[in-house]
C-alpha cells in the first residue's frame, strides 16, 4: 500500500504537509506535490498531522479508513479564561449522586483520549470500564480482600496507608475504596513499549478533564492501581491479561455536591533556566 494519496485537485502546493511531518516522510516534488520519502517513508508513526494541517482536505494518509475531522467552532475555542475555568474548578469528587451512567457518554470520553499525546503515537493505552455500582462494588471488593491479607500480615503498605481502617469501614458497609461510584476506568498499558506508563497517566487526565467538561465527577483511586499491580484476584476482576500494568483508575460519576471554589495551591516551583 502506498503512504498517502493525493487529491491534486484540491492541494494548494503549499508544503504544509511536508513540513508538517515530524519524521519527515513527506516531500515536495518539482512540481509542487506531496510524495513519500524513498527513504523515510517506512519511519511514518500514522500520527496524521499531514492530514490534519491541509487547509484543503487533499491529504489522505492510506492506512486511515476517514477523512481528517474539520474542527468547526472546536479550533478557535475554548477561550484562555474557559480553560482556566476547566483546570482550576476540577476536584477530586469522592461523593456522587446514585444514577448510572450512560455508557454511550463514558465511550464519547474514552474516545476524546485518543487525542491525548502518545510517545511515538504508539497509544498502548486499553481500558477496563466496570459499569454500574455493582460491578464497581465488585472490584471494590477484590481490593478490600487484597487491604485485608496485607494488614493481616501486618506489611508496610498496610501500615502506611491505614489499609485496616478501611478493612473495617468495608466490613461495616461503607466503601472508601471506589465511595459507591456508578463507574470505574481502569487504564491499562502492555509493560513494554516506547513510553507506555507515561501515555496511560496522561489518557487518564484527559478521561478526567473530559468528564469535568461533561458535568461529570472523578476521582483517581490509588487503591485500585496499588492492588491491581499484585493481586491475582483484582487482576482478575479487571480482566487483566498477562504482561499488563494498570497505571490509571478514575471513579466516575455524577457529582452529589460542586465546590463553588478552588482551593489555595502554591504557587509552581520553577527554576528559569
Ligand atoms: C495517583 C493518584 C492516586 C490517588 N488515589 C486516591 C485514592 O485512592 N482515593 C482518593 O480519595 N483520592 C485519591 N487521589 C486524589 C488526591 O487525593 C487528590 O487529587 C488531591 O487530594 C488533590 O485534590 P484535588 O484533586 O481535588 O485537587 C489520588 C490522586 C492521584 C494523582
Amino acid at each position: 500500500m502506498a503512504l498517502f494519496t493525493i487529491d491534486t485537485e484540491r492541494c494548494a502546493r503549499d508544503g504544509l504537509c511536508a513540513a508538517e511531518c515530524p519524521l519527515g516522510c513527506v516531500e515536495i516534488s518539482g512540481d509542487g506535490l506531496p510524495v513519500a520519502h524513498a527513504k523515510k517513508a517506512d519511519y511514518c508513526i500514522s500520527c496524521g498531522h499531514c492530514m490534519a494541517v491541509c487547509p484543503t482536505g487533499a491529504f489522505r494518509l492510506d492506512r486511515f479508513d476517514r477523512p481528517a475531522a474539520p474542527l468547526r467552532g472546536i479550533a478557535e475555542a475554548p477561550s484562555a479564561g474557559q480553560v482556566e475555568r476547566l483546570l482550576m474548578g476540577r476536584r477530586s469528587v469522592r461523593a456522587f449522586r446514585p444514577e448510572p451512567l450512560d455508557r454511550g457518554l463514558l465511550a464519547r470520553l474514552l474516545d476524546l483520549t485518543q487525542y491525548a499525546p502518545s510517545g511515538h503515537n504508539a497509544r498502548p493505552v486499553r481500558w477496563a470500564v466496570a459499569l454500574g455500582a455493582d460491578r464497581v462494588r465488585g472490584v471494590a471488593g477484590a481490593v478490600a480482600g487484597w487491604m485485608r491479607r496485607e494488614a493481616e500480615a501486618g506489611s508496610e503498605v498496610a501500615s502506611r496507608l491505614h489499609l485496616g481502617g478501611l478493612v473495617r469501614k468495608w466490613d461495616e458497609g461503607e466503601d472508601l475504596i471506589c465511595r459507591d461510584a456508578p463507574a470505574l476506568a481502569v487504564a491499562l498499558a502492555p509493560e513494554r513499549g516506547v513510553t507506555p506508563s507515561e501515555d496511560a497517566v496522561i489518557a487518564t487526565a484527559w478521561l478526567e478533564l473530559a468528564a469535568h467538561g461533561a458535568g461529570l465527577g472523578a476521582c483517581w483511586c490509588g487503591y485500585v492501581l496499588m492492588a491491581a499491580g499484585s493481586d491475582p484476584a483484582v487482576r482478575a476482576a479487571l480482566g487483566m491479561g498477562e504482561g499488563l500494568v494498570a497505571h490509571g483508575a478514575l471513579l466516575l460519576g455524577r457529582p452529589a455536591r460542586r465546590c463553588p471554589s478552588a482551593p489555595p495551591r502554591p504557587r509552581a516551583e520553577v527554576r528559569w533556566l
